[in-house]
């Protein structure tokens, strides 16, 4: 440790102004006028030439020659690898030597750069990031110099050896400045030395103070003073740099940010570096602190040495303030790596299926009838926000008037809420962002650990506005390691309910939300929020409180600390978050798409997202989709989304030409069918199939009559409408047309024959010989086609008795008319049994159609029929449509099919809906209203009586029924003559756990007295 008495005990150099003149004249060829400039040292002048300003630079006569020589050296390396880099150049002397001596002192010239010190002009962003920049370059510019001299044992400012002046730190007179010193010193030894080895190391300039550091033109344009130079990490220079550039900053992390990001523009650091980087920034300013306290103790005269201490020691409070590790967060994502290293993997594993959450609350969360509230500045609500009792009665209020249960407050939300001194933080700006999800619901419901996991903590913080008692658990991500949740704002309870170290399972109860007594003061709820790192001191390891609100400016790097817990909740948000509500959707849709156009349910749905058997409205909730045969494999199904997608990007154009796609389509649908259907038609609804159907019939027999089943539906067009008996016979309809006969729906329930037996069916089909005879009469060429759905949809979920269509077609072909089966509703394997509904009857129509589930809600549609009838349909009339049979709707087409046939859904569609038929003849045991339970696979039907002798339809019972439902997060619909059937026909992905929820939400509906109306 000689150097700092040895320096401060030789004086510097004093050569009178017009001796260093005569010596910049003889031995560096340099005649000008002489400006003496300050030097702690040395003795420096400037020497003013006509050519240009120089530096004549005189050593301490003690200085190490070698440390002289090596400052020469880097500069003539910098000045050949990095000649763009602004630092002296070195002058020769007229002997072409890089220095002289004079007596005792080394002598050396170097030029001059222009401009001011960065001290004596106002900081700007910019140039902080130009000051990393220049750092940046410097270490590149400095990467394979080597000098013997670099090597500098003892020399104090070496930041690799912090350690050497540790023990100084008892010098610091104030105890808690004393304080900070240490805890930099312990964190250098716990955090930097153990890693220092692996560290890069290169020969550093190590003191890129603000007044070696030049501005010039409103840019960084120079460093100066190699004096520091040492052998030493790399990482040293930016720490170096980021003591001096974040003295006195308004807000610490902002700065170093740029700085950081300016340097690794140039040299990108290692992820061991910026874990380190404000450690060793820390350990800097506490060698700063502690050598300048030293000097001060042995030269108690020279006031100098304590002035720079102030700004130092007020820096160093501010950064000893914060997490180390939240630190080395920001100073990766200053480096544009991810924040936290582990925080993808964690989110990889929480969005895997690895991942199987459950409600934390005793109900479950994701059907939950919830309101999204709130706690931003002016919101609703606010108000009363700052007394928690009556913001809880609004609260309540607002839950009331939407069927919620919970309320829910966001992740990510801006509020200034947080008054706490606990928000304010050392930068202009208070932790006001949200990290967690809000649950308020009322104090003492149970808390339930998400996962499987480990309680870390149990700690009632108990100040206000803070979370008061608080659970942390930890979880396991595989591979990834821990995470933690967090539960706050809970009862005094919970302080005895679980207790550190303590394993739980996924649904365990861990907490009480607490009220505002002791929850910090708010209304009740309990704050969720994820952690992917700890961030523990680590002197005194997990203490149980954690950040539940970040600084917006901060809030990359809090984003990947505290991740949205939303991962574990899954409500969805980025779907729902600016939906609107129904009531604006509505008004607009009345003007926009005209007043016929139908909603399902009183309480009007916003529905946002699709998902399996779920949809999701504008609120995140979850409603059970027991209604759409359309997203027959489930909405949003990835395989058919992928298909679409792919081809889309590829091609999308008509039939016109000729593309491989449509034909393989074609081959595969029509394998599922028996001989003799062979031939596809393309079309893009269920109308047009039916319609071009008809077409076919008409042009084959040449006849135009059609005979259809009663109550039936076939679609929206003129034609269609005319031969649907749903139509044509209810509200708004014109009544049947005398070219379409109907045959009696035959109905085993409340039909003339109330059986499933071949009897029935033939009596039935027989009816349909009495229809054909009324078209003869009506147009003696007889009817063209015979027309029935395979299952009567609208007719009430109608399964016809055994037999039925076998004797209709019978009929029909003895009459010489085509046999048309519409399967739009029910083909494609949803009835369980078969692929397609009429393979139930045992018979093989002529044509049949097929639409809504053929796509998956990709509008697509198809006409299956002979190759005869194709072959007579070719009657020199073109076919053409637009649409059908393009390749992205045979992509998706034939994504249904591999779903299909890869899930095994058919199989499921018949497993799922005997289950369904047994859960509902149990609910028929003990509920008088269902009369019956009817269907096949995944399309049943549940008919409401009033009694069950006279099977009086029990309508509007039904109608609330739906309604009650859809408030329970179920969605059904009615049908049938008199709307008294409950139509279930769900994506077939259902399963037995969607069953469940449905059979107990009818069950709950079923077992309260109906609503008044
Ligand atoms: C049995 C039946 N056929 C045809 C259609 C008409 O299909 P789309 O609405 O696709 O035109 C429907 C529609 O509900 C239907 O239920």
């Amino acid at each position: 440790m000689t150097a700092l008495r040895d320096v401060f005990r030789h004086p510097a150099p004093a050569f009178a102004p017009d001796e260093l003149a005569a010596l910049a004249s003889e031995h560096f060829g340099l005649d000008g006028t002489i400006e003496l400039l300050d030097s702690e040292r040395d003795q420096n002048a400037r020497v003013i030439t006509a050519d240009g300003t120089y530096v004549l630079k005189v050593a301490n006569a003690h200085e190490d020659t070698g440390v002289l020589d090596l400052q020469l050296a880097m500069l003539e390396h910098l000045a050949r690898v990095a000649p763009d880099l602004p630092v002296p150049r070195v002058v020769h002397t007229r002997g072409g030597f890089a220095a002289t001596t004079v007596g005792a002192h080394h002598v050396r010239v170097v030029s001059h750069l222009p401009g001011q010190t960065l001290a004596s002009v106002p900081r700007t962003p910019e140039l902080e990031v130009e000051l990393g920049r220049l750092l940046g370059r410097l270490s590149a510019g400095l990467r394979g110099f080597g000098h013997p001299a670099a090597h500098r044992p003892g020399f104090l400012w070496n930041l690799d050896d912090a350690a050497l002046v540790r023990s100084w730190a008892d010098d610091v007179a104030d105890a808690d400045d004393r304080a900070v010193v240490a805890t930099a010193f312990r964190r250098h030894e716990q955090r930097v030395l153990p890693v220092l080895h692996e560290l890069p190391a290169q020969v550093l300039h190590q003191d890129a103070n603000d007044f070696n550091v030049l501005v010039h033109a409103a840019r960084v344009g120079g460093l100066i003073d190699f004096g520091d130079a040492t052998f030493g990490r790399r990482v040293n220079e930016l720490a170096v740099g980021l003591a001096y550039a974040l003295l006195e900053v308004p807000d610490v992390v902002a700065t170093a940010r740029r700085v950081i990001g300016g340097f690794v523009e140039h040299t990108p650091l290692e992820p061991a570096e910026l874990r380190v980087v404000f450690d060793l920034t820390a350990a800097r300013l506490a060698m700063s602190v502690v050598i300048s306290s030293r000097r001060a103790h042995e030269f108690p005269d020279n006031a100098y040495l304590t002035v720079t201490q102030a700004p130092a020691l007020r820096l160093l409070h501010r950064l000893v303030g914060m997490r180390p590790e939240f630190l080395h967060f920001v100073a990766r994502d200053a480096a544009g790596l991810p924040a936290v290293p582990q925080h993808d993997a964690i989110v990889a594993w929480l969005r895997s299926s690895d991942c199987r959450p459950v409600s934390p609350l005793p109900f479950d969360l994701r059907r939950a009838g919830r309101i999204v509230v709130s706690l931003a500045d002016g919101a609703p609500g606010m108000h009363v926000a700052g007394d928690p009792v009556a913001y809880w009665d609004w609260m309540q209020r607002e839950m009331a008037a939407h069927d919620a249960v919970v309320a829910i407050g966001r992740y990510g939300e801006d509020r200034n809420v947080y008054a706490g001194d606990q928000f304010t933080t050392d930068a202009p700006e208070t932790r006001s962002v949200h990290t967690g999800i809000d649950l308020f619901v009322a104090d003492g419901t149970p808390v339930h650990s998400m996962l499987p996991g480990t309680v870390e903590t149990v700690v009632d913080n108990d100040l206000p506005f803070d979370y008061g008692p608080t659970v942390i658990v930890r979880h396991d991500a595989g591979e990834a390691g821990p995470f933690w949740v967090l539960y706050g704002h809970l009862s005094r309870r919970t302080l005895s309910t679980v207790r550190p170290g303590q394993r739980v399972e996924a649904g365990e109860v861990i907490a009480f939300v607490g009220d505002h007594t002791v929850n910090g003061g708010w209304a009740p709820h309990v704050h969720i929020q994820i952690m992917t790192d700890l961030m523990a001191d680590p002197d005194v390891g997990p203490d149980g409180n954690f950040e539940g609100a970040g600084e917006p400016s901060r809030m990359s790097v809090w984003r990947q600390i505290v991740p949205d817990a939303d991962l574990l909740l899954r409500f969805g948000p980025d779907t729902w978050a600016n939906a609107e509500p129904p009531a604006d959707l509505l008004e607009r849709r009345h003007v926009d798409l005209g007043p016929s156009l139908s909603t399902s349910y009183r309480a009007k749905l916003t529905i946002v997202r699709g998902d399996g058997a779920w949809l999701v409205d504008h609120t995140g909730r979850h409603h059970l989709d027991c209604v759409n045969n359309v997203c027959h494999v489930g909405h949003a199904h990835p395989h058919v989304v992928e298909a679409l997608a792919r081809q889309a990007a590829v091609l999308n154009t008509n039939t016109r030409y000729l593309h491989r796609t449509i034909l393989d389509y074609a081959e595969r649908l029509a394998a599922t069918f028996p001989d003799p259907l062979r031939v596809v038609y393309f079309v893009n609804s269920g109308s047009e199939a039916n319609e071009l159907a008809l077409r076919l019939a008409r042009t084959v027999t040449g006849r135009h009559d059609v005979v259809a089943v009663d109550w039936g539906y076939h679609g929206n067009t003129n034609d269609l409408v005319e031969i649907s008996a749903y139509k044509f016979n209810r509200r708004g309809g014109g009544g049947r047309q005398p070219h379409v006969q109907l045959a009696e729906l035959p109905d085993p329930y409340r039909g003339r024959l109330r059986s499933y037996e071949p009897a029935a069916g033939q009596a039935y089909g027989d009816d349909v010989a009495a229809a054909i005879a009324r078209a003869v009469d009506h147009d003696s060429r007889g009817p063209a086609a015979f027309i029935a759905e395979s299952i009567s949809g609208c007719g009430g979920q109608v399964v016809f008795p055994d037999g039925y269509l076998a004797r209709a077609y019978e009929h029909a072909r003895a009459a010489g008319a085509l046999c048309i089966a519409d399967e739009v509703q029910v083909g494609f394997g949803r009835v369980g049994r078969a692929m397609w509904a009429f393979e139930l009857q045992g018979v093989v129509p002529d044509i049949v159609t097929l639409g809504k589930p053929m796509g998956n809600g990709h509008p697509l549609a198809a006409v299956v029929t002979t190759a005869e009838i194709a072959g007579a349909f070719a009657n020199g009339m073109e076919w053409f449509n637009t649409f059908g049979g393009n390749p992205v709707s045979c992509a998706v087409g034939m994504a249904v099919l591999d779903v299909i046939e890869g899930e095994g859904l058919q199989a499921r569609a018949l497993d799922t809906g005997s289950y369904l038929v047994d859960g509902l003849r149990a609910l028929q045991q003990r509920h008088e209203a269902i009369g019956d339970v009817r269907g096949e696979g995944m399309y049943l039907g549940v008919d409401l009586v009033t009694d069950r002798d006279t099977r009086e339809p029990a309508t509007a019972f039904a109608g609330d029924v739906a309604e009650r439902m859809r408030a329970r997060g179920v969605l059904i619909s009615t049908d049938g003559p008199a709307d008294n059937v409950l139509k279930l026909k769900p994506p077939i992905v259902f399963g037995r756990a969607e069953a469940d929820v449905l059979l107990d939400e009818l069950d709950a509906v079923l077992s309260r007295p109906a609503i008044a109306r």
